[in-house]
């Protein structure tokens, strides 16, 4: 049977700017374009986050979860430049990496709800999601 989800939609505006040291300067304009901008540039980014009902009541606690992401991840990030937050020191602030980084936050401290898909609406055309890397094939989850 599969479980049901409930999703909560979040917002934060952020800046950014694609570029890694591992390349040249023209080289990272190649990969990144536009997104290379040395002045960077901002983006209203939409999360969507999803849990699976709690097994035992079957209820999400939908304050709890506000609570919890707000105090991870939209604080976290808000009116920020995320190229300038720790865990992008080593990597570059993609859309791809940005939506990890939110499950990676948020997965630990969900006690009752299991993290089901986290995604992440970085503009209009743009939209990432992440479920996990550890998903047992069939069978009980978790
Ligand atoms: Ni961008």
């Amino acid at each position: 049977m599969s479980p049901v989800t409930v999703t909560r939609r979040y917002r934060f505006c952020a800046a950014h700017r694609l570029h890694t040291d591992h390349l040249t300067s023209e080289e990272n304009r190649i990969v990144f374009g536009k997104c290379n901008n040395a002045n960077g540039h901002g983006h209203n980014y939409v999360v969507l986050v999803t849990v699976e009902s709690d097994v035992n009541g079957g209820v999400v606690d939908l304050e709890q979860l506000d609570r919890l992401v707000n105090d991870t991840v939209v604080r976290r990030f808000d009116h920020h430049d995320l190229n300038g937050d720790p865990e992008f020191a080593r990597c570059t602030t993609t859309g791809e990496n940005l939506v990890k980084l939110i499950w990676e936050l948020l997965e630990p401290k969900l006690p009752n709800q299991r993290l089901a898909k986290v995604g992440v609406i970085e503009t209009r055309d743009n939209y990432f999601e992440y479920a996990g890397s550890a998903q047992p094939a069939g069978g009980s989850r978790g």
